[in-house]
């Protein structure tokens, strides 16, 4: 299948992706938190409970897999990616390495990974995956994000996803604005715009094909630390204003990354942009997060029980399927 084919059905209506692409570090900080143990086996446990759920193929187009979880036998005895194949959904993999302080402003961050890359693709493509994923790091303080983080985040985003197209997959394209800080909406609407038009600079003269991505931006909000509510309407339409300045059109579309927004609220958010969405832009969710949190906790109760917790991960799926078609509504909302 082409790139262009493969980013259209990642996007598909009604549909988004999960990312379950933590890695072993970050996931055993998940686990931790709901006092389960972070050996091989609960890992894979967790995460082949949310691909076997009963309507995962119904409203998840794709799931970014961490480098351990690709290589793993489901307890059916089939490769992870086949068992995701079987219900139609597309494979994908976490190929950056994480983050280290930058060189010329170390309290700001750059992502890791190039090194290598090219070979790491032909194996994770042989492996089933049909599309990545790269996270660059921002943070907004007074001085930042410096010129420099702004630079070589994008240039770094940018040679990623010439080489993943050149391997035949989709890159998706993720420069992360942290909500951490107590600015305010406007400092993060005008953060998120140099960001996004300077990834875009790069991604053209690296001689990437926009119409074989997919962005995964964060959303406009206020800063975690601001005190300031953040009011749906407002965050919709700063983000369709934002997204809609910054983003070339030939991109076919837009899977926002949580970013440790409430599962309510990620769901709410993305509802309203697809209600104002005047635009040929799909948007859609491709949360980590705000797909997992309740199904996890539901989870720890007894791991034996996955039934449960698919339950609730179907449950949330559903809402987020909703609110990527603008369709979602609070009486809809149902504590399993
Ligand atoms: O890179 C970040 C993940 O893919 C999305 O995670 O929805 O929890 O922010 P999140």
């Amino acid at each position: 299948m082409s790139i262009e084919k493969i980013a259209l059905q990642m996007l598909a209506s009604g549909k988004g992706i999960l990312a379950a692409d933590e890695s072993t570090g970050t996931m055993t900080k998940r686990l931790d938190s709901v006092k389960i143990s972070s050996t091989e086996k609960n890992r894979l446990g967790f995460r082949e409970a949310l691909f076997t759920s009963k309507k995962v193929g119904t409203y998840i187009s794709g799931v970014i897999l961490y480098d351990e979880t690709l290589r793993q036998k489901s307890s059916r005895g089939s490769s992870i990616p086949e068992l995701l194949n079987k219900q139609n959904i597309l494979p994908g993999i976490k190929v950056d390495a994480g983050t280290k302080p930058l060189i010329s402003s170390p309290d700001e961050l750059i992502t890791e990974g190039l090194s290598g890359l090219q070979e790491r693709l032909k194996e994770y493509y042989q492996l089933g995956a049909r599309f990545t994923k790269w996270r660059g790091v921002y943070k907004i303080s007074k001085n930042f994000p410096s010129t420099a983080a702004i630079m070589e985040n994008a240039i770094a985003l940018a040679k990623y996803a010439k080489l993943v197209q050149d391997a035949n997959m989709v890159p998706i394209v993720e420069p992360e604005v942290l909500m951490d800080g107590a600015h305010d909406i406007n400092k993060c609407f005008d953060a998120t715009s140099s960001v996004l038009q300077e990834c875009f600079h790069q991604l053209e003269i690296a001689g990437v094909n926009l119409k074989g991505i997919v962005l995964k931006p964060n959303m406009i909000l206020n800063g975690s630390e601001s005190g300031i509510t953040n009011e749906t309407s407002e965050v919709a339409a700063k983000t369709l204003k934002c997204l809609t300045h910054n983003v070339p059109k030939e991109v076919p579309g837009i899977a926002f990354l949580s970013g440790g927004q409430s599962e309510l609220d990620a769901t709410k958010n993305l509802n309203e942009i697809n209600k104002i969405n005047d635009t040929k832009f799909v948007f859609t969710f491709s949360y980590g997060r705000a797909l997992q949190q309740s199904a996890l906790k539901k989870w720890a109760q007894n791991i034996e029980d996955t039934e449960s917790a698919q339950a609730v991960f179907d449950q949330r799926a559903w809402m987020n399927s909703l609110a990527a078609m603008g369709k979602w509504d609070s009486n809809k909302e149902v504590t399993i």
